[in-house]
Formats: structure tokens, sequence, C-alpha cells
């Protein structure tokens, strides 16, 4: 086998994130995408000792086990790559996935408590971040997700199932709207071009939904009658906060030069387990609300009796997990290192009555050593990188008796644990939670022991 070689294979394995390995003769072969049991053409990239990488090329035969109904958009959209396959069936995927990477780090004699589904399987995301492009050159502006593996074409997905109607009809309004204006889309080739991004927040529970349309300023467009074209849509949620923000970052990300507030307020609201939330237009909050009830829910057990107990809250966000252990507890500290999430935080603790949380805005592997007070409990919840090597050693300088870690990214998550281990906290349980479906990834839930 050699670069470039076309060939054909059953997927034999999915891997958690979304890869899959297979055997073809001796030689392992390894893929971005993949479920077991579909036939598969492939260009061989790279080969290496008994391993080749492969790009796929075309989908020979569906598999057997991907019987459930799919989206208009599925196999053309980078999005829900597993949303073919039924979700009970998703769930032992992911469960067995995430154990095998404990077992691959020699991370066994734990309690496994198996993985929860999410309460909605499909419509259940509170926030899309839509790019502007457009499916060919020089086709009609577009405004959506990106392509299975093309980094340009964008594809407008207004079947998509994971948001509501009123994401949909928003999404569906923005671009006809700009269609007609003949506005140019910022291309990431040259920086040149005026519609970037569309991003959209709801909140589940309190029906308040924000649009952030996000350009450069090389075009002074006055957005009056988009916002009146917005206001007119009849939506179910109550549109509270439209939002121009200014980007002329050059990275492919939404970064914020000047927020402009085109209606109503710069934040929206979202109420999870009786608390409020205030969420601004660039501070993370979980995606699937209903989901997100569950995930604290569990950390809640696993935290169990924190009575006058000292919790640290670290990677806090907006305060979330903090305060729904900040009724039981003595004291919170939360660190998150977006201030504007910081500020946000403690305002939501003021809102929700709670006297006894304090936000700080830092670098957790900076900061968490300046920390005075012994905790009794400490929370951590990263980004997928997870926790920096530091941060692990002067978090475990504390003593705490109990580490809770909450993970979206079980591969980093292993390598902390063994890291951990060698400070000697031991796993005590573990718990996955399914917070994406329909995609290759889940958050895990760890109660850690200082032994
Ligand atoms: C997975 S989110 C968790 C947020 C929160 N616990 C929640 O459930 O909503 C991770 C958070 O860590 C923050 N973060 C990323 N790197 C950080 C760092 N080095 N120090 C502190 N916070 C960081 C991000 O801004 C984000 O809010």
């Amino acid at each position: 086998m050699k670069k470039k070689d076309i060939i054909e294979f059953e997927v034999d394995k999915m891997e958690f994130g979304g890869t899959s390995v297979s055997l073809l003769g001796n030689r392992e072969i390894h893929m971005k995408g993949g479920i077991t049991g579909q036939k598969i053409k492939a260009a061989v990239k790279r080969t290496r000792s008994g391993k080749a990488d492969v790009k796929m090329l075309e989908l020979l035969e569906k598999s057997p086990i991907e019987t459930e109904e799919t989206c208009e958009h599925f196999n053309e959209c980078g999005g829900c790559s597993i949303l073919s396959v039924p979700y009970q069936k998703q769930l032992e995927i992911k469960e067995k996935q995430v154990m095998d990477l404990f077992l691959k780090q020699d991370l066994f004699g734990f309690q496994f408590l198996g993985i929860e589904g999410s309460p909605q399987d499909k419509l259940y995301r509170n926030k899309m971040e839509y790019t502007f492009g457009d499916e060919m050159k020089d086709g009609p502006l577009t405004l959506g997700l990106h392509k299975k593996g093309r980094h340009i074409d964008i594809m407008t997905v207004d079947g998509c199932l994971l948001v509501d109607q009123d994401f949909i009809k928003v999404l569906t309004t923005t671009v006809d709207y700009f269609n007609k204006k003949e506005l140019p889309y910022y291309r990431t080739v040259n920086h040149k071009g005026y519609l970037r991004n569309l991003v959209v927040r709801k909140g589940i529970n309190t029906k308040e939904m924000m649009v952030n349309i996000v350009t450069s300023s090389q075009i002074d467009f006055d957005m009056t009658e988009y916002k009146e074209t917005l206001l007119s849509l009849g939506l179910d949620s109550e549109l509270v906060s439209i939002l121009h923000t200014i980007n002329d970052g050059l990275a492919d990300a939404v970064n914020c030069d000047e927020l402009r507030v085109l209606h109503g307020r710069d934040y929206i609201q979202e109420e999870i387990l009786g608390l409020r939330f205030k969420i601004s237009p660039f501070s993370f909050f979980q995606t699937n609300t209903k989901g997100a009830e569950k995930l604290y829910t569990i950390a809640r057990e696993f935290v169990g009796n924190h009575e006058n107990k000292v919790v640290f809250d670290l990677y806090s966000g907006t305060g979330t997990i903090g305060q729904v252990m900040a009724g039981a507890a003595k004291k919170v500290y939360g660190i998150e290192i977006i201030e504007e999430a910081v500020v946000a935080a403690n305002e939501n603790a003021k809102l929700n009555g709670l006297t006894n949380c304090e936000f700080i805005a830092g670098d957790v592997a900076k900061t968490v050593k300046n920390l005075k007070n012994k905790p009794d409990l400490i929370i951590v919840d990263p980004p997928r990188p997870g926790v920096h090597k530091d941060a692990i050693r002067d978090i475990s300088g504390f003593g705490a008796k109990e580490i809770v870690y909450i993970s979206c990214n079980p591969k980093t998550l292993v390598l902390d644990l063994v890291e951990f281990k060698n400070y000697g906290y031991e796993v005590e349980k573990v718990k996955c939670m399914d917070m994406f479906p329909n995609t290759p990834h889940c958050e895990t839930i760890v109660k850690l022991e200082k032994r």
C-alpha cells in the first residue's frame, strides 16, 4: 500500500471523537469518520509501519446499524456524523469508547455508572454559530455550517434537526435579506468582505433569544431595516437582544472589536435548576440546557454532602456549577479567564440571592495558588485541552479530600487523571452524560479521592 492508492474496506471500530480504525490485511487503517459496518472507498494519504491514514472518498454501503431517519443535510454537512444511528446505540458506543480510554491509561478499579442520555436527542441546542459564505465558487450567498471536509464551502442548514424553528426562521430570514442587499461575505483567504457570522442563542427555559450579526468594518451598512425584519418574524421566543459585532480579527473565529446593541439588551437569561443566569454574547454556556440540568445534577450527586464546606469552582464560566453548589456550601470561589463571564457570574450570584460566592478573573494555572482559603472540595470543568500541568500540581497542593472533574474531552481527561494520581488522587467513580447527541462527543464526570 502506498500514498494515493485507492482502497476499499469495511469499518471495524469507531474511536472517541469521530475517527475509526479498521484492519485491511494486516494493516491498521485510520480514518476521520466512519461507522462500524460501513463499506468505504478511500484514498491513502500516508503510510507508516503497519498503519495507513486514509481520506474517505465514497460510502459504498451503509452500515446495518444505520437505521435512523436523517436530516436533508446528512452526509454533506460536517455536523451530526452519527445521526443515522439510533440514539440508544449511540449511547452504547460512546460509553464503550470512554471506558476504553480509561483502560488504555491503566485506570480501573473504580465504580463505573454508565452513560445518561440527553433528555432530547433532537432540537436540543441553545446556541448556533453560523458562517456566511457560498456553496460553490461565486454562487449565491449561503449562511450555515461548513460542508464536510471543506474549509471554505458553507451550506445553509435550514433543515437542521439540532435546533428549533425559531433558529431556522432567523437563519433563512438573514440569508435572504443579505442576499437581496448583495453584500459580500468576508473571505478568510484574503480578509476582504463584510458578512462574517450569525450567532443565535436562546434560553430554552426562559424563551429569551439573542441574535448577533458579526461583520467586518469594511462597509458602513445601516442595520435598522434588518433589525425590524427580525422583530416582525413572530417567533415563539422573545427577541430580547439584537446585536451587531464588529470583528476585524484575522482568525476564523467570532471575536469582538466593537459591540453595537441594535435592540433590547446585550444578554439573555436562562434558568437552570431554579437558578437564573445572565448569558452575555461571548460567555461560555452549556449548549444543551436540558442536558446541563442533568449534568449539574450528576455533579451534585458526586459531590455528596457539602454542607458548610469551602468549594472551588475552577473554569467557572458564568458560575453555573458553583451556584448550584452554593445553597449548602459555606463559601464558593470560582476562577474563570473571560472577564465578562466573571462579571456575569458575580451578578448572577447576586440575582440568585447567593451571598457566599466570589468569582475571580484569571488563568487557573496562574491564579489558583493565590487563593488563601483551604478548600474541602474542588470542582474542575476545563475546556477541551484539559487542565494545565502546573494547575494540577497547585490544585493537588491544596490537599482537598475530594475533586470532581467534569470533562468534555475524555482523551485529555484520562491523561490529567494519571497526573492527579501522581499527586495521590485516585478515581472513585465515573459517569458519562451525553450532552451532544448525534455527534461523537460526550461529557464525563469523575470523582477523585485523596488517598
Ligand atoms: C467547559 S467550560 C465550563 C464552564 C462552566 N463550568 C459551565 O458549566 O458553564 C470551560 C471554561 O473555562 C474557561 N477557561 C478556559 N481556559 C481557562 C483558563 N486557563 N483559566 C480559567 N478559565 C479558563 C472558558 O472560558 C470556559 O468558560
